[in-house]
């Protein structure tokens, strides 16, 4: 017998790794350049991921991009290129700079073209394989290479204009390809019982509520087995079916992967306990169904647990219409945060449209908003809050002397902004999130407005008093800054910089504690603040 002095703990089996908050987006397909309905998905998940991670937890962001499949290859060709060197081309040029454009902090970045991906892909099926949930069959489907899926008759409306005479798909409203193939088949159908049992279990696992409903009668009405390969005498440009080399895997499988092969599934298996399952994995509503019905059916063939949640979201739209890279109706988040910014762009988009709805995008009331809400309404009390303090007290933080009625308001406000805001967000109510926190703004605003420092300040008998009440508006911004830093990192910064740098860094502040009161140090030095939302010029 062999001893070590290894702690009890080391042995893997034995050990218990502490569960990171993992939350994900879809990886969009590179057949064009991102528009503001992906930047839209990628800001809400960096939200939740950067809340969680205010609250002092670890907490994990994966997003990416999904590259194989038809519709990927027929656009690289049709720009006379070839797969590997359009995506690589489209993924540097345009999908890796929207991180920045709208301010991700993303933990990883995973492409279906990468080696971790297809190794990790393999294994899966070969697994599934091994243990019969897959088989060989033969099929005849209508395909919509747009949606990457075979069509059910229902799923076809009549084509108009140049499809006038044919059905087309609904979605996309461009014809459908008749596919007779030998391939291979995912026994999906006899996951019906135990999804419908998982739904019941874990009612919160399709949000929201009508997201739900719809998939629970959907899978109520049965589920047919998925075919989950392509023949390459059609098309070859996937990850090779292990086992048959005259195969490539359905892009759907291949793509739902991505949220266990980035984080080691097949080889790394410390780094998928700690992260698996994710805690919400935030779609569209248009790829709900692949999230909620097939991918935790696949996970279970696999023996591996489903996410805890899948959030289907709203859609943007275009006169009416979901903006889609397809119909060419697609904004570049450019062409906002270039005007506005990134902190206005997302703060926008998680405010004006109540997260699981659909919206539509305005310049007119994305610029009232940006005006009212964020130039006068926020900005304009940190500015005066500071500026004041700067002005009265050359900067110097004054220690509060009696609170009145309204000094203490606002410390029950900010509270419950504190409280209501982090309850909203683990409902997946980004919108009311940022409601509560704006009561704080308001309250703040109407503070200032009625106790008005500048009086204050005219008679040297009321010091104590301005010094009061200044302090309790500059405890309030404290609270903002760490509220607003998941939404609006940028300016929580600037904000944060100006005002409490001797606490540390804002990243070290828990979320949590921020409605506790009196956490600003008398005696120490505000500096100046850099405007947080400068005019923007009428176009
Ligand atoms: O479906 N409004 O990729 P995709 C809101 N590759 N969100 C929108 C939107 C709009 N108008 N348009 C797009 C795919 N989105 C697959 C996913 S995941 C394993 C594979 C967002 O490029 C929204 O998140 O068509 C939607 O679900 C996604 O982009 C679809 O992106
Ligand atoms: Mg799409």
């Amino acid at each position: 017998m062999e001893f070590t002095n290894k702690p009890f703990c080391s042995n893997p089996k034995i050990s218990r790794v502490s569960k990171s908050f993992y939350v994900t987006t879809p990886i969009f397909y590179v057949n064009d350049a991102p528009h503001i309905g992906h930047a839209y998905t990628e800001v809400a998940s960096d939200v939740l991921a950067r809340w969680h991670r205010a609250r002092q937890e670890n907490s994990f962001l994966l997003t990416g991009t999904d590259e194989h499949g038809e519709k990927v290859l027929r656009t690289a060709l049709g720009n006379h290129t070839d797969p590997k060197s359009w995506t690589d081309k489209l993924v540097n040029e345009s999908w890796l700079p929207l991180l920045e454009t709208i301010d991700i902090d993303n933990q990883d970045f995973i492409r279906t073209t990468e080696p971790r991906h297809e190794v990790a892909v393999q294994k899966f099926l070969q697994k599934l394989y091994d243990t019969g949930f897959i088989y060989q069959g033969s099929f005849v489907g209508n395909y919509c290479v747009g949606c990457e899926e075979y069509k059910n008759e229902s799923d076809l409306i009549d084509g108009t204009g140049e499809f006038a005479g044919v059905s087309v798909c609904a979605i996309h409203s461009k014809p459908v390809e008749q596919l007779n193939e030998t391939n291979y088949f995912f026994r999906l159908s006899e996951f019906q019982q135990r999804l419908l049992d998982l739904y019941e279990s874990n009612p919160t696992f399709v949000q929201p509520e009508s997201a739900r409903n719809e998939v629970v009668s959907f899978v109520r009405s049965g589920l047919s087995d998925l075919s989950i390969s392509r023949s390459k005498e059609r098309f070859d440009w996937g990850i090779d079916i292990p086992w048959d080399k005259d195969h490539i895997t359905y892009v759907w499988f291949d793509a739902l992967l991505n949220y266990i092969t980035a984080i080691g599934y097949g080889s790394d298996e410390e780094k998928l306990a700690s992260l698996w399952p994710a805690d919400v994995q935030v779609v569209g509503k248009d790829i709900l169904r692949f999230h909620a019905v097939i991918w935790p059916a696949m996970l279970m063939a696999a023996e591996l647990e489903p996410p805890k949640q899948v959030f289907g979201h709203g859609w943007l739209l275009v006169g009416g219409e979901k903006m889609s890279k397809s119909k060419l109706t697609g904004i570049a988040p450019t062409q906002i945060t270039d005007a506005f910014g990134a902190d206005a762009f997302r703060y926008y988009f998680m405010k004006a449209i109540g997260f699981g709805s659909d919206g539509s995008f305005s310049w007119e009331d994305l610029s009232a908003r940006y005006n009212s809400e964020l130039a006068n309404g926020f900005g304009n009390l940190a500015s005066r809050t500071i500026a004041m303090t700067n002005r009265y007290f050359q900067g110097e933080i004054q220690g509060p002397k009696n609170y009145t009625e309204a000094d203490l308001q606002i410390q029950n406000v900010a509270k419950l902004a504190v409280d209501g805001a982090n309850a909203a967000i683990d409902k997946i109510a980004i919108h009311e999130a940022i409601s509560k926190i704006w009561t704080l703004v308001d309250e703040l605003n109407g503070y200032i407005t009625t106790q008005e420092p500048w009086v204050l300040a005219k008679d040297e008998a009321n010091r104590g008093r301005l010094g009061t009440v200044l302090y309790t508006a500059s405890e309030g911004l404290r609270v903002l800054a760490v509220l607003l830093n998941p939404v609006m990192p940028k300016a929580a910064q600037k904000l944060w910089s100006a005002l409490a740098s001797d606490l540390g860094s804002l990243e070290t502040q828990n979320l949590n504690d921020a409605g506790s009161w009196g956490q600003l140090k008398p005696g120490q030095m505000m500096q100046e603040l850099e405007a947080l939302f400068p005019r923007v010029e009428e176009q």
